[in-house]
């Protein structure tokens, strides 16, 4: 094998087990529940710096104060139940989309931006 190949193989690999490093169990199916169903708004970095998030008024999810408000239960019933302000909708309701399960695996998704 040449040099160059060798080394873009290696890079390759190692790129390849920290991805799954970081994505214990089965969170691979939630990083994409999420880039389907939530980064539109909430953004890749869970930040809701996005063109939708700035209008929804999406809030920083790597923000320790805003981790701190939320509840897990609430946190589960608006993701579900959707989440309405002054009347307004914010967020939709997700209980058509999702299972409880994933709900909660996006929670603890939620959770990993205040890490
Ligand atoms: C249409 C844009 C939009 C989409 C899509 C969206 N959200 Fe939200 N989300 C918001 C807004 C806006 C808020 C409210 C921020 C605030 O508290 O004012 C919010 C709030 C939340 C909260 C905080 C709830 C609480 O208890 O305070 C969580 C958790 C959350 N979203 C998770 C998700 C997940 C998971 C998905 C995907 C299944 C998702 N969101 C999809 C816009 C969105």
């Amino acid at each position: 094998m040449k040099n160059s190949t060798k080394t873009f193989a290696i890079a390759a690999a190692l790129l390849f087990f920290t991805a799954q490093l970081s994505l214990p169990g089965q969170v691979g199916n939630v990083t994409l529940l999420w880039s389907k169903n939530c980064q539109k708004c909430h953004g890749k970095d869970g930040r809701g710096n996005t063109k939708a998030g700035k209008m929804a008024k999406a809030k920083d999810f790597t923000d320790a104060d805003y981790q701190e408000a939320m509840e897990e239960e609430t946190m589960h019933k608006n993701i579900k139940e959707g989440m309405k302000i002054d009347g307004k909708t914010k967020m939709k309701p997700f209980a058509e989309k999702l299972t409880d399960e994933e709900i909660t695996a996006l929670i603890v998704f939620v959770r990993k931006f205040g890490e």
